[in-house]
């Protein structure tokens, strides 16, 4: 049985006293027992919103990391760095990272073994444009972004990771993906995952949905047979949030 995650992706939305606020009044309201709530906040409220949720079971995330262990990158923030805050989850190639600072499949590929080496979970973001599902490559192409992810990455290390599917026009757009849609492109992921380490290791690995997910529509995706919880954007700085969590 693989537990559900729901991660709220703050983006950059929240001061540290806004988000340690919001934090707070929530997390003691999420129920962990049947999903993993995670809070992905920037890294100006790591601090504060890590003091405000210590005392329950909602984890922290961040939205980004570097490959690189130290040195001349100048704003950028390395894994140990977030570990040392109580961090254990970070967004990976998240397609607003791609599209805003040309982030590559190399470079998801890099930040990805770093994560698995720090410690961190790893959540990996890929999806299709909207060009992209309209010429009907969109199976090819989650495909190859996901190949290219996990480059040299152990079968061992698989089902610590968390892959999020985010249809690009669906983030952030109100347009949803329908629950066959989601579930079709989630289920390309575990098939690939099959092929590519076998069934045991594709049947352990928690598959998300993401975009436009709010407390109307996440109880029927998330109950589709390949998807294991959303990445939360606009909904998860709202109360909404418990909802989404909660499953009612
Ligand atoms: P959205 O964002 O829920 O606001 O569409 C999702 C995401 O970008 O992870």
């Amino acid at each position: 049985m693989r537990k559900k995650v729901v991660a709220g992706n703050w983006k950059m939305n929240m001061t540290p006293s806004d988000g340690a606020k919001f934090a707070a009044e929530l997390a003691p309201k999420l129920n962990t027992d049947n999903a993993e709530a995670v809070f992905c906040v920037p890294y100006t409220d790591i601090a504060a919103v890590a003091e405000a949720i210590k005392e329950t079971n909602v984890g922290l995330g961040a939205q980004n990391l570097h490959y690189e262990d130290k040195g001349a990158f100048t704003g950028e923030i390395t894994a140990a760095m977030l570990m040392e805050l109580g961090v254990r989850y970070v967004i990976i190639g998240h397609s607003e990272r791609r599209e805003y600072y040309a982030e590559t499949d190399e470079a998801v590929n890099k930040k990805l073994k770093k994560a698995l080496e720090a410690g961190l979970t790893p959540i990996v973001c890929v999806g299709e444009s909207l060009i992209q599902r309209e010429q009907n490559i969109t199976a090819d192409w989650l495909r190859m972004q996901v190949r290219i992810a996990f480059l040299g990455i152990p079968a061992e290390a698989v089902p610590k990771t968390v892959i999020a599917y985010e249809p690009i026009w669906a983030i952030g757009t109100g347009k949803v993906a329908t629950n066959e849609q989601a579930q079709e492109a989630c289920a390309v992921i575990r098939q690939l995952l099959t092929e590519l380490y076998g069934k045991e290791t594709a049947e352990a690995t928690r598959i998300l949905y993401g975009g436009s997910v709010n407390a109307d529509n996440a109880k029927a995706l998330f109950a589709m047979d390949d998807i294991d919880g959303g990445l939360v954007g606009g909904a998860s700085i709202k109360p909404e949030f418990e909802k989404i969590v909660n499953g009612y």
